[in-house]
């Protein structure tokens, strides 16, 4: 197909579900990801980060302060980072109850739990590798979870798993670490630069505020590591409209926190 493809040929973009269906369960929980399947949103994006003890769990902001409860069960702890807790002490706090009462108790999953009600459903993982910086290693580590929960073996891994972050360092490390899996850059890199990325990310995934469809042009005029045109999916879009302005400009997906508004503006 030619670049301009999704437009050209009216093919759909596949609808992503920011933080599992974020808009109507706690963000990163194994709720927002039933919510997800419930709403027969096949694609599910996450944010991996580690704790103290070096387990990878499932929570967007370095501290833990917004989506839990930290605040009350441990308050001398101030910033409440996710690196500076244990894994036993982030399983006993309430990620669900901030968002709404009836979700109390729900938890911040670790990965291997976050993948396995992923698998349960058979949808597909957006995985986003968050603060790379704060977490040596934080590639390889999450690769082996992965391989452990037997996601790397499945003879088409490529379209079940992308690995994406805001780290380029981070993405090539996942693509050297292991060339199969399909990688996912975030940002909006300059054309000029995109021969660069394209090396050892299949994807380059802006912010809908950046987007262009002069630009989506551009992204997808490249080929990536496994020789496809490179992809774009375009976050966070919240309401029809925009998803029919991204939808024109022929992204390849789109990641929302309402999944159900983006699949009737534009199907999916
Ligand atoms: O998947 C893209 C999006 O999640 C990036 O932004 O801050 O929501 O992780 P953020
Ligand atoms: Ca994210």
């Amino acid at each position: 197909l030619s670049p301009a493809r999704a437009a050209d040929s009216g093919a759909r973009p596949v609808v992503v579900a920011h933080r599992g269906a974020s808009a109507y369960a706690p963000e990163n929980t194994l709720a927002a990801v039933d919510k997800a399947a419930a709403l027969g949103v096949d694609w599910v994006e996450n944010d991996v980060q580690r704790t103290k003890d070096g387990e990878l769990v499932v929570v967007h902001d370095d501290s833990l302060q917004r989506t839990t409860d930290v605040e009350e069960v441990f308050p001398d702890r101030a910033p409440w980072k996710v690196r500076d807790f244990t894994a036993a002490e982030i399983a006993r706090l309430d990620a669900g109850s901030w968002f709404d009462p009836a979700y109390a108790g729900a938890r911040v999953p670790t990965l291997e739990q976050f993948v396995r009600r992923v698998e349960r459903y058979d949808q597909k993982l957006l995985l986003e590798i968050k603060n790379p910086q704060l977490y040596p290693g934080i590639e390889r580590q999450t690769l082996k979870v992965l391989s452990n929960e037997g996601w790397l073996d499945r003879p088409h891994v490529r379209h079940r798993l992308i690995v994406q972050s805001f780290g380029a360092d981070s993405v090539r490390t996942v693509h050297d670490l292991e060339p199969g899996v399909k990688t996912g850059f975030l940002g909006t890199p300059p054309v000029a630069d995109l021969p660069a990325y394209a090396a050892f990310t299949d994807q380059v995934n802006p912010s809908h505020g950046s987007l262009s469809s002069g630009y989506v042009a551009a992204v997808q005029a490249f080929r990536g590591p496994h020789g496809k045109p490179l992809e774009v999916f375009t976050w966070t879009v919240n309401d029809a409209d925009t998803a029919r302005k991204v939808a024109g400009f022929g992204v390849d997906g789109i990641i929302t926190n309402t999944p159900d508004v983006v699949r009737d503006a534009v199907g999916g």
